[in-house]
Formats: structure tokens, sequence, C-alpha cells
């Protein structure tokens, strides 16, 4: 079929795709700067590229209960699923409008107009049947692993997500991270816990509105090439700032810093990124922290837990585990660490509310909480009287 890849109400380039969603060919180029970033090299679009971010948008294969909702569907692959809601995003701002009946943003943009919570039941198990469902809903069109859904409440656009066994300790970690991002003045997404369809979920507003979108930390590094002798991180950070946001430097240090006291073994190249205004393409800066869930040893059993070892930690990023990425930041002293005080309490209180936490694991990662900003405490002592240069 034929469409148009729209941003917001900019056309940007004619498209064909395929039943399954992929694009198989382009057409006329109206908009080249609105292009994603990284599709478009020596004025020549890269169908490839554009095909990959595009199915890039599609619920990946490794998500929890995507495959009995595929059943449910009568579907074989989520990629399917994008193409029914014309790719629309709570996200960003891309979409396509088929050729033959185009549309306007204005009216099925998921921003300002109700979509189908049908999607989202259904990946959290809660029946519907392929002829009754709903299909134009962002869940079509969110990331990650863990079940989530968007929902609409009280007018704001709110996403839920679950956690997963044996601890189902993710969604309290994000509420973990708020408390302590929120103690810090580190700039984050304020995550609360909530029940949606019986289980534990935490629940955080959508921080994009209908101007702006969030652009991967991925898809920024496409903007620019490495040099063979820089490391990653130090190119993420001149992508930026030739993108022209400059405080990032400081933005990344403080998610460093989040991701040391958590023990935080997911931050990938998608669980961070920027902001930019859709309209005016202006960068807007780092987006606010978002997807601590995979910390705090959510995964280890209580006597597996090592607050002052992260050697058995891993990271996606740059060195490793989060005590080695900690060496990337080049002023701990700026970070007052005694409004941490009392922080394990409120985090006991959290936890004691849990379904599946229990002691003695509350007791274990409260304290592992407390050991890892004594430790902070230290590191930043060391690094006082050895500054990096
Ligand atoms: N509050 C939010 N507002 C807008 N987009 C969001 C928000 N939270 C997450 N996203 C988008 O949804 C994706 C998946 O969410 P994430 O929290 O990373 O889930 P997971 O833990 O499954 O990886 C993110 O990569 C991001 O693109
Ligand atoms: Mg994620």
């Amino acid at each position: 079929m034929q469409y148009t890849l729209m941003h917001r109400n900019v056309s940007v380039i004619d498209l064909e795709i395929d039943e399954y969603s992929n694009i198989t060919a382009l057409g006329t180029l109206y908009s080249a700067e609105h292009l994603p970033i990284g599709t478009f090299h020596k004025n020549i679009v890269d169908r490839k590229m554009l095909n990959a971010w595009w199915t890039k948008r599609s619920i990946p294969a490794s998500r929890q209960g995507l495959r009995e909702a595929l059943d449910t569907l009568n579907l074989s692959s989520s990629q399917e699923l994008i193409r029914k809601c014309f790719g629309l995003s709570l996200s960003d701002q891309y979409w396509v409008s088929p050729t033959d009946t185009p549309l306007h943003w204005e009216e099925i943009n998921f921003f300002e107009n109700s979509f189908s919570e049908d999607i989202g039941n259904i990946l959290f198990g809660k029946g519907g049947s392929a002829e009754s469902t709903s299909l134009v809903s962002p869940d079509n069109t969110a990331d990650g692993n863990l079940k989530k859904k968007w929902k609409i409440s009280d007018g704001k656009r709110i996403l839920i997500k679950s956690s997963s066994a044996p601890y189902h300790q993710e969604t309290y970690n994000e509420v973990i991270a708020s408390i302590i991002a929120g103690r810090l003045g580190i700039s984050h997404v304020t995550y609360q816990m909530m029940t949606e369809h019986g289980e534990e979920c935490c629940v955080c507003e959508d921080f994009i509105t209908k101007e702006t979108e969030l652009v991967s930390a991925a898809q920024v590094m496409r903007s620019g090439k490495k040099r063979s002798n820089q490391s990653e991180y130090e190119f993420y950070i001149e992508c930026c700032e030739n993108l022209g946001v400059s405080d990032i430097r400081e933005e990344m240090e403080n998610m460093l810093v989040l991701d040391y006291l958590i023990a935080n073994t997911d931050r990938h190249l998608n669980n961070f990124g920027l902001i930019r205004d859709a309209r005016t393409l202006k960068w807007v800066g780092a987006a606010p922290i978002f997807d601590c869930g995979n910390s705090l040893w959510f995964n280890l059993q209580s006597s597996e837990i090592k607050p002052e070892d992260d050697s058995e930690l891993k990271t996606p990023l740059w060195k490793k585990n989060p005590t080695y990425n900690l060496k990337l930041v080049t002023d701990l002293s700026r970070f007052d660490l005694s409004v941490l005080d009392g922080v394990e309490d409120e985090i006991r209180v959290l936890l004691e509310t849990s379904q599946h936490i229990k002691e003695p694991r509350i007791g274990t990662l409260c304290s592992a909480v407390r050991t890892r900003i004594e430790l902070l405490n230290e590191i930043a002592e060391e690094q006082t009287k050895c500054p990096i240069k």
C-alpha cells in the first residue's frame, strides 16, 4: 500500500509499505530535514535505514505477553500492528497517512484524540478477540520488554508498566529512583505505584507533548561519525553538543550518579536521549531520566545482593558496570548526598506495601541503598583528593 510518512502535519516522503509493515519502496521526498535522524546520507534517503527505524517502532519480540496477544489477534508478528495504528506514538510525532484516504494529524494524533485500550488489555492478558478489537493504540508502537499500556486518565496520557517474576521489583525500583532523583534535584520522570488488572504496576505521565518528541541516544548517535580514538560516551556528548545541547555532560553525569546509587544494569541507548521540538526541529535538551526498573539487584536472591561489589553486574554501556561508569563523572562534589539522609526509611515504607517483596529482602535492599550512598560519599572524597584531569 502507498503511504506518506508524516511528521505531525509535515509530509516527509512517499512510501510503499507491505502487509508486514516493511517499507519496500520510496517515492517523492518532500522534506529531507524532517526525516528520522540517520536516514539521509549524501542527498540520498537510505531505505534500509528508514525501514530499520520504522520496524523498530513495533513491540519487541521479547515483550512479556506478546506471543499470547498475537495469537488472540491472529497475527504472526507485532510488526503488522504498527501499520494498523498508522505508526502513531505517544513518544514522537511520526506516522503514515494512506495515499488513497489521507488523514489529518489533528484528527488522529494520540496526544489530542482518544485511543483504544484493547491492545494494552490483551497484552495484560485480559480478554479480547480479533473481531472485537480496536487496533488504534499507541501500545502498538511502545518499546521495551516489560508489559505496559498507555491510558488516558483525567485527560492525561499515562504509561502503566508491570514487572517480572519472581520479585516483581521493577515497578518499585522506578518509584525508588524517582524518590532518589527527586531529592538530588535530578531531572526525572516521576513514577508512582498503582494497580491495573489486579497487578502491582507503576505509572508515569507522558513527558512528551504534541509539540515535542523523544529522540533516543541510539538515534542521536546517527547524527555524527565517531572517531576511532573516541569513546562512545564522548561521541554521544559531542553529537549532542553539535546539535546545540550544551549542558549534556552535566545531565549525563546526573544519570550516571543515579544509576550508581540504584545499581542500574539496563542503561542502554534506547533508555535515554534528547527531546526536540518537532515543529521547529530545535533541540530542547536531555530527556528526563526514565526506565530505572532493572536496578537494585531486581532479579537476584537476597543472599546475592552485594552493594559494595559490582563485579558481577553488567551495564550495556561504556565502562560495563555502574561503579566503573562513575569514573566518567568529572566532579562528584557537586552532589550533596546529605539530601539522601533517611531515604532508606522512605524506601522501607514503600516496599512494605509490596505483595511480593518481604523481609528479609526489604531490609537487605534498604541497607544496600544506604551502603551505596556511603560508598559514593567515599568515592567523591577520593576524587576531591585526586581530581580527574
Ligand atoms: N513517560 C514517557 N513518556 C513518553 N515516552 C515514554 C515514557 N516512558 C517510556 N517512554 C517510551 O517508551 C519506551 C519503553 O518504555 P520503558 O520505560 O523504557 O520500558 P521497558 O522497561 O519495558 O524498557 C521508552 O524507550 C520510551 O521510548
Ligand atoms: Mg526501556
